[in-house]
């Protein structure tokens, strides 16, 4: 038990780091929460400019989902952690992003820790939800709109790898759902703008429509 409280609130510490913000100052480039959309995110950090530091912080904002994730998942199980914790700890890391003990609680919309998360939880589920990203972004080009698709049928498809491959736990499954419920909400001026056709597309900088 005392395990499971350690992990989860690790998983929260880790994911609070907000590297939009992190990795902009130190490569020197203008904080993401002052232009664009104003979110701390790789998407607008690559309106910056620097596609690298999108990149970078696309990496490291996965990873603090992924890592803590897949840690409980290999050696959970020897210290008596299940799946209700891999869930909570996942949930942790994904609040971590989007309330950021260190940034005031202002955090990101969790797309790309969401994917972390994910990928933690079983390769397939990440390559299916990364895959519906990168299709819909190829075709669409709207970040937002991609991010809100993955968000939607990575449950979906973690319910149907059940019936054909393996176990859904329903913790995973509910922790699923309530990040995909959490994206939606953040992305709701997204989602504004994707209705009013001012969404910025993928590709555009800064000055122009966020
Ligand atoms: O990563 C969040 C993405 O889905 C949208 O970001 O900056 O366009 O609001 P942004």
């Amino acid at each position: 038990y005392i395990y499971a409280v350690a992990a989860v609130l690790a998983a929260y510490l880790l994911g609070s780091l907000a590297f939009a913000v992190l990795v902009s100052r130190v490569m020197g480039l203008k904080d993401p929460r002052t232009f664009g959309s104003k979110n701390p995110g790789a998407t607008n950090v690559l309106r910056s400019g620097s596609k690298p530091a999108a990149i970078v912080t696309l990496l490291l904002d996965a990873l603090k989902g992924f890592v803590p994730v897949l840690v409980v998942r290999l050696y959970g199980d020897s210290i008596g952690l299940g799946d209700g914790t891999v869930a909570l700890v996942a949930l942790a890391a994904f609040l971590g992003h989007l309330y950021p003990v260190y940034f005031r609680f202002q955090g990101g919309k969790g797309v790309a820790t969401f994917i972390g998360v994910v990928f933690g939880i079983h390769w397939a589920l990440g390559v299916a939800t990364g895959l519906t990203w990168i299709i819909i972004a190829f075709f669409f080009r709207y970040s937002s709109l991609a991010s809100l698709v993955a968000a939607i049928f990575a449950p979906v498809y973690y319910l149907l790898g059940d019936r054909m491959a393996w176990y859904a736990e329903t913790p995973i499954a509910f922790a699923l759902f309530v990040m995909a419920a959490l994206m939606a909400w953040r992305h709701r001026e997204n989602i504004r703008r994707l209705l009013a056709g001012t969404e910025s597309r993928l590709g555009s900088k800064a000055k122009s429509k966020a």
